[in-house]
């Protein structure tokens, strides 16, 4: 079964089993606040030590020190509980009620947020904030309620660098190499464009794939590739900063919707406080996974010129027009306008 098959048949199964959640939901969740805390399971894929951990952990103190016997956290980091995949159905499902997973990753149900996954669309964390900021920005949090997930905020992780078995000064050196990434159809184009081989795999299968020669090479954030040990089992990094990771923080709307309403207005104001503080520290936790895997002296790291760097963005320019009509010229254009006046 193709991986598309496999994802339109758990949609409908999610799907089906969403409407009987929101029914319990309905039902239930006045009852949970009378009788003891309302309960918020947030799985992610990450190590505690990430933007990403530390905003989940954040989340969960601020909830613990406001809403105490009211509402209670259980933060499950690096794909404990369920992998990324599986934590979309298990928002639908109502076996979780939080989650913060990668933009790229909700491609398996729309295209909407293809956006962000177009290679050197947004020169870097700035422009993205801007750019979720504005109304086109805005408007995708709520765009994809009917399929149970309601988008509450943005969480950076950063910019992505080129892990692999050599330095990849120009796209050529990437040819021919098997890359890993993440569930997405434009990540996918990206490396055919570069005449890569990509294989979309689990982030929770990265570190073994590298090390058993499964794949060459992979793309993702300086934090991820330290905290995740990538450093171990790639000698190079090419620090290309070509793409954007970012997350959804979102609920299940039945859920959200059915909770009291002192209590959902006081998550709504931590949700937006911790995303604040969780946007500032990104950038520095990247630049600590940076430092820390230099001075391992286990990657060595290649730091492109403006021209070498100008080469790979050229390279990898007709995967915008390849997704065009999907994401709309108008959007594209929009997200670009934003990036260059953020610079
Ligand atoms: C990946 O799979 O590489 C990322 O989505 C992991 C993450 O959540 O940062």
């Amino acid at each position: 079964m193709t991986t598309r098959n496999k994802s339109m048949f758990t949609i409908g199964k999610a799907g089906a089993a969403a409407m009987i959640c929101a029914l319990a939901l309905l039902m239930g969740c006045e009852k949970q606040s009378a009788d003891g805390p309302i309960l918020i399971k947030f799985p992610h894929v990450t190590a505690p030590a990430t933007p990403k951990g530390q905003a989940a952990e954040r989340f969960k103190q601020v909830v613990d020190e406001r809403l105490a016997g009211r509402v209670m956290v259980e933060v499950y980091p690096s794909a404990q509980l369920m992998s990324d995949d599986d934590s979309l159905d298990g928002l639908a499902f109502g076996e979780v009620q939080m989650i913060a997973i990668s933009l790229s990753k909700l491609d398996r149900l729309t295209h909407k947020f293809q956006l962000f996954d177009l290679p050197f669309l947004f020169p870097d964390l700035q422009a993205v904030e801007k750019f979720q900021a504005s109304d086109n920005g805005q408007e995708l949090l709520t765009s994809i309620v009917d399929r149970k997930i309601l988008g509450l905020s943005f969480w950076h992780n950063g910019m992505k660098q080129f892990g692999g078995p050599k330095p990849m000064r120009t796209p050529e050196a990437a040819a021919g190499l098997k890359f890993r990434i993440m569930e997405s159809d434009v990540l996918q184009a990206q490396i055919l464009q570069i005449g890569g081989n990509p294989q979309k795999m689990a982030f929770g299968e990265v570190y073994q794939a590298l090390q058993t020669g499964a794949v060459d090479a992979q793309e993702n954030t300086w934090s991820n590739i330290y905290s995740s040990k990538f450093y171990e089992v790639q000698a190079h990094v090419t620090e290309t900063n070509h793409g954007y990771l970012g997350y959804l923080v979102a609920v299940n709307p039945d859920f959200w919707n059915a909770l009291p309403d002192d209590i959902r207005v006081e998550l709504t104001a931590i949700v937006q406080e911790v995303s604040a503080w969780a946007n500032e520290q990104s950038a520095g936790i990247n630049l600590a996974g940076k430092e820390k895997i230099i001075a391992s002296g286990r990657t060595e790291l290649t730091e492109l010129t403006p021209e070498e760097r100008a080469v790979w963005q050229q390279a990898m320019r007709p995967v915008w027009e390849k997704f065009s009509d999907v994401i709309g010229a108008d959007a594209i254009a929009a997200a670009e306008a934003v990036g260059q006046s953020a610079e």
